[in-house]
């Protein structure tokens, strides 16, 4: 196999490090990549929205199965383009079609598929800039705070929680006036749920699937879930709450009813579906959706997968996935992130990283690093994901500690205190 995988954050590496141990494996290339990706497969400066771009390499590399990290080119449509060219179409491409990124895409699509397929999530209504006036009426019916959702991407930023009602009105009049561009033209209201949040990833091929580690991220800036928003700080895997019996009422009320909607709806789907779960009171509910792998998620639950991926992508396929085993480390699995000073607001890039050391037990998983005059210096605000195993979260979370103070860049900063609501 000849696999090019798209992508160049810490969720690619992590994906890169397995696929790499893949006996299927002859070549892995990784687009763009980052230095930690180098370290596992050969980066190729492509584009990633850039099809045709992409195009000439698989032809002219004889790549025979692209995988895509980021939603960016699913939600453009990347899979319609292979299908959709002669030379192409036989190349499997894992991801959603289009249509199917549009669980991510649209928040609004997202709403009206769990409804019509009658999934639990929370109560919701979707105005545009016309319907202000329904729009502020339902806000009326419900109670604080009140959660407002821009519809299309804005990696990560278009969810607004406003205390007041107010403050909530005043943010959809402005939200629908383009304060997100056009992806806040229509907007989401919804019921605010309260609860524990965890994720759950599927790999499917549209009929069959199978459920990976579930894990949890910790997106706050400051320790105890403080201060902005960022990227994610650490993720934790497993999540104690989303035991047996939780999962059960996971796979029937939710996982199931989205695999068939798919069906019903006529929507080709070969590759991750990401839900974000909030646990309410012991029921599970679908705070949204995404087409591709979680980050930081990845970096713990590639740790705790035991089955060869490729494996696992080619049961995708080639319709077998059914037949392929999925095998799980009992092990805790603890990603902790390092991050540059001053992110999520401005940062440096450039600074120099020295005593990178990994082990058995930790893993580097690279996030925003590249390479330059031979040194690995910072590229992003997430620099790098330590990742280890333990037999429970704290000696998990002693390793990445311990390996998190031995690495040196200026500013360095992590959260420590992962997984601490789960305990
Ligand atoms: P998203 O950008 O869709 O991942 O949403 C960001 C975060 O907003 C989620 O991880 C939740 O913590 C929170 N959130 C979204 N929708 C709701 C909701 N209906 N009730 C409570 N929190 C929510
Ligand atoms: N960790 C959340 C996300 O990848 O969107």
């Amino acid at each position: 196999m000849r696999l090019l995988l798209l992508g160049s954050g810490g969720r690619e590496h992590a994906m890169a490090w397995k696929i790499a141990q893949s006996k299927k494996i002859e070549k892995l290339y990784i687009a763009p990549g980052n230095a930690g990706t180098s370290g596992v497969g050969e980066n190729v400066a492509l584009d990633i929205l850039d099809f045709q771009g992409i195009k000439q390499f698989v032809l002219q590399q004889q790549v025979n199965m692209v995988v895509v990290g980021p939603e960016v080119p699913l939600v453009e449509g990347i899979v319609d383009f292979f299908a959709a060219d002669e030379q192409l179409a036989t190349i499997p491409v894992i991801g959603p079609s289009k249509a199917g990124a549009q669980l991510e895409g649209s928040k609004q699509f997202a709403k009206a598929f769990m409804e019509r397929h009658a999934i639990p999530t929370a109560r919701y209504m979707s105005v545009s800039a016309d319907e202000l006036q329904d729009g502020f009426a339902f806000l009326d019916t419900l109670s604080a705070p009140y959660v407002l959702k821009a519809d299309g991407l804005c990696a990560g930023k278009g969810v607004l929680i406003l205390p007041t009602l107010a403050e909530a009105k005043q943010e959809l009049a402005s939200m629908l006036n383009g304060s997100f561009g056009d992806a806040s033209s229509v907007v989401v209201i919804e019921e605010f749920l309260s609860g524990l949040e965890c994720s759950v990833f599927v790999l499917t091929n549209g009929t069959e699937y199978k459920v990976l580690p579930v894990a949890k991220d910790y997106k706050r800036i400051g320790e105890g879930d403080t201060g902005l928003n960022t990227g994610g700080m650490g993720s934790i895997s497993p999540v104690p709450f989303a035991d047996q019996a939780w999962m059960a009422k996971v796979e029937e009320r939710i996982i199931q009813p989205t695999i068939k909607g798919l069906q019903t709806d006529g929507i080709d789907y070969n590759g991750f579906i990401f839900i974000g779960l909030i646990n309410v009171q012991g029921e599970p509910m679908v705070i949204e959706y995404n087409v591709r792998m979680g980050d930081p998620e990845t970096e713990t639950v590639m740790l705790r997968l035991k089955s060869d991926l490729v494996d696992l992508f080619e049961g995708v396929a080639t319709h077998t996935l059914a037949d392929k085993p999925l095998e799980i480390d009992e092990r805790t699995a603890v990603c902790v992130m390092l991050v540059a000073g001053g992110y999520p607001g401005a940062y440096k890039k450039g600074d120099k990283i020295t005593h990178l050391k990994s082990s058995d037990q930790t893993l580097l998983f690279h996030a925003g690093t590249t390479l330059h005059n031979g040194d690995v210096v910072t590229n992003g605000g997430r620099v790098l994901a330590v990742s280890s195993y333990g037999k429970d979260r704290e000696e998990a979370l002693q390793r990445s500690f311990s390996c998190a103070r031995a690495i040196e860049f200026e500013g360095k900063y992590f959260r420590s205190d992962i997984g601490f609501d789960l305990v």
